[in-house]
């Protein structure tokens, strides 16, 4: 079974940026927490992270003719305004889980809204890199449901 991961603008730049909110860990780490956790579930882990809205939206288009059994996207700033990385995940025929590093709810007024929630069958924020454990193993358990 495999889960397509996907990451959306700046969160290429994990490690150095804002240790506070999200902490140290970089995204090939943050990957690879993921990967063991899919891996001990018995799935696997295809990343790709994009610094554009466009080539985010063209790699979900992909995955609804190869082998993805379910989506992990954290969109970054995206999550609060892409009305079009909504729709996108609207035309998934696959089950998609939000994911946020910070607790969006307790920072800047303009976080606290995710346009893509409704398309998302659940999202997990604030919990670090253990919110990625949750959301393969929710990816994992709504695959096989
Ligand atoms: C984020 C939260 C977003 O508000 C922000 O724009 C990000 C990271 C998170 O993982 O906490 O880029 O998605």
């Amino acid at each position: 079974m495999k889960i397509l991961l996907l990451h959306g603008p700046n969160l290429s730049q994990l490690g150095g940026r804002d240790p506070e909110h999200y902490g140290t860990m970089t995204l090939d780490e943050l990957v690879a927490v993921a990967t063991e956790e899919a891996a001990s579930a018995g799935a696997e882990v295809e990343h790709a992270a994009f610094e554009s809205e466009g080539d985010l939206i063209g790699r979900l288009h992909a995955a609804g003719s190869d082998d993805t059994s379910a989506v992990v996207v954290n969109p970054g700033a995206l999550t609060h305004y892409s009305y079009a990385l909504r729709d996108a995940i609207d035309v998934l025929d696959v089950p998609c889980v939000e994911v946020h590093l910070s607790n969006v709810h307790a920072r800047e007024d303009f976080r606290h809204r995710s346009v893509i929630a409704p398309a998302c069958a659940g999202s997990i924020a604030g919990f670090g890199p253990l919110g990625y454990r949750l959301a393969v193993r929710a990816a994992v358990g709504l695959a096989r449901a």
